[in-house]
Order: structure tokens, then sequence, then C-alpha cells
């Protein structure tokens, strides 16, 4: 019998992928075999010796001491690609929220009270503050061309928008098998000097930390815009927030709550939301709960 030790709540569809027969799996166990995982971050968690292999149900592995599991021999496995469609509507909902000033709009429709003929004239003075922009035309500039990379760049294209896109170490062609329209940046500084919206779909790892400063900023587009659906750090927030406050940005859209950012008018802050949907959260647990059962039942490594 394999013991699981589960930190977040798991889809039941991933759990149902480990026979009760051969897995006994609870949110408290004793001397668990393998750990199923969310966002739990486990770098100060005292991780049993009896720990085989954890499974990580989504795509970054950044909760996870990956040093200090590999020099134990622990195998960590996740779901790359299991919520990139998730993820990918969002940046979309987050592209429209900040192009059209939903946010803002929907913030000043709750505030309006009175009579309807009040209500009437308040709309009438106030909407004229919320007046967006359309996407056909203009550029967005995708960072990371991974799964998640991918499904964006094709979707902002059937928006009528260009794509430019940049990784440090893929070429667009052979991300994102696309023949027409989309273009390589030669460097992240060439894409983002042309990209009215940046969308970010790379880990936070010592090389993308703070990969957009106040230097790049000041290099992009006036009135560009900011999603970040990855994670927080990747951005100098600081440098974001005065950006915004000049007029050079015109909108930030991050999918992490932050402290400095939650209350600023042209920033909308998210609790982290990109892979919460049913469907992504079971494509997740079943994916890693099959590499968990195949690793320790069977010894094998699977990556997908
Ligand atoms: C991911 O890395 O795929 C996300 O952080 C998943 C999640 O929201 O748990």
């Amino acid at each position: 019998m394999f013991k699981i030790l589960t930190l977040n709540n798991i889809s039941l569809a991933g759990l149902e992928r480990l026979p009760r027969d051969h897995f006994e799996i609870a949110s408290e166990i004793a001397h668990p075999d393998g750990i199923l995982v969310r966002s739990a971050k486990m770098h100060d968690m005292d991780i049993p010796d009896s720990v085989q292999a954890i499974g990580r149900a989504g795509a970054g592995v950044n909760n996870i001491p990956l040093e200090k599991m590999s020099e134990r021999g622990v195998a960590v496995f996740n779901a790359p690609g299991a919520n990139a469609n998730a993820v990918k509507e969002l940046v979309l909902a987050g592209m429209l929220i900040a192009a059209r000033n939903l946010a803002q709009g929907w913030s000043f429709a709750r505030g309006l009270s009175g009579e309807d003929a009040a209500i009437s004239k308040a709309v009438e003075a106030g909407k004229k503050d919320f007046v967006g922009f359309e996407l056909p035309g203009r550029t967005l500039g995708v960072i990371g061309l991974g799964a998640i990379g991918v499904l964006v760049a094709n979707a902002a294209r059937a928006l009528g928008m260009k794509v430019i896109g940049y990784d440090p170490s893929i070429t667009v062609r052979s991300a994102w098998k696309l023949e027409s329209d989309v273009q390589a940046a030669v460097s992240i500084d060439d894409l983002v000097s042309r990209s009215d919206f940046i969308s970010f779909h790379v880990p936070l790892t010592e090389h993308t930390r703070h990969m957009i400063n106040a230097e790049r900023i000041a290099a992009m587009p006036d009135g560009a815009v900011l999603l970040n659906f990855s994670r927080d750090g990747i951005i100098d927030d600081q440098a974001a927030v005065a950006a915004l406050n000049s007029g050079k940005l015109y909108a930030y859209v991050c999918d992490f709550p932050s402290n400095l950012l939650k209350d600023h008018p042209r920033v909308v802050t998210l609790p982290h939301l990109g892979a919460s949907t049913r469907e992504a959260e079971e494509n997740c647990a079943v994916m890693v709960a099959d590499q968990l059962r195949a690793y320790l039942a069977d010894g094998n490594v699977r990556n997908s």
C-alpha cells in the first residue's frame, strides 16, 4: 500500500486515478511515499524521509525545494500544458479588462444609487472616463513560448492582433508551428519596443526576475499594457507603478495579490485564478496522479 499526502485540495478526478486497493490518500498521514500538492509552499516544510515522489498539480514548480529534493533523489512531477487553456482564457479576459476599462466601469456602476433619472444622468457624465480602445492591429508581445504562450498567441491573432514572441531558449517557428503573421522578436528589447501589450509565460527564475524594469518600460510604446499571469517578481512593480502614474503605462493586470498594487486605479489584481477552472484542476490532477502512480507502483517515469 502506498501512502499519499495531499497538501491542497486535489480534484477528485485525479485522486480516482490512484486505486484504493494500492493507495491510501489523506491530508494527514504518517510516512507518506508521495505528496500531491498544488500551491502550498514546501520550502520550509519538513518533508518526511519516506517521500519518494512529489506531484505538483500545475505547471510551475517554484513552491517545491527542487534542489533539496533532487539531492535526496525525490522525483518531482508537474503538469505542463494541463491548465494552458484556462490561463489563455484569463489572459484574453485581462486584455479586454484593460482595454475597455472594465474594472473601473464596474466599480463605478456599483457605486451608483438613487432614482433612475439621477442614475442615467450620472452614467452620462461618468462613462466618458471609461472610453477604451480596440484590439485589432495592436501588437501583443508574448514572452515564453511554451504551451500557454502558443495558445495566447493564436487566440490574439484570432482577435486581429499582431503577435510577436520571444523566448530565450526556443525559436518562434519551432514553438508555434505558425507560418504567417507571427514574428520572432530578435531579443527581449526588440519585443518590448514593439509591443502594445506584453504577456509573460515564463517561470520566475534568477534570469526572469525583474526582466521588465524601469528601463524596459521606458522603451515600450506609450500607453502599453502589462499582463502578468505567471509569477510575482517578473516585473519590477515599483517601476510599473511609477510608469502607471506618469501615464507611460495604460494598465497592469496581474494574477497575484499585491499590497503595493491592489489599490492603484490602473491595476487589476487577481488571486491567482489563471488555472482555476474545473477543467484545468481535473487535467492537472489526473496528469500528476498518473505520473505518481506510474513512478511509485511501476518505477516508470512519465513526462505527461
Ligand atoms: C501553475 O503553475 O500552473 C499555476 O500556479 C497553477 C495553480 O494555480 O495552482
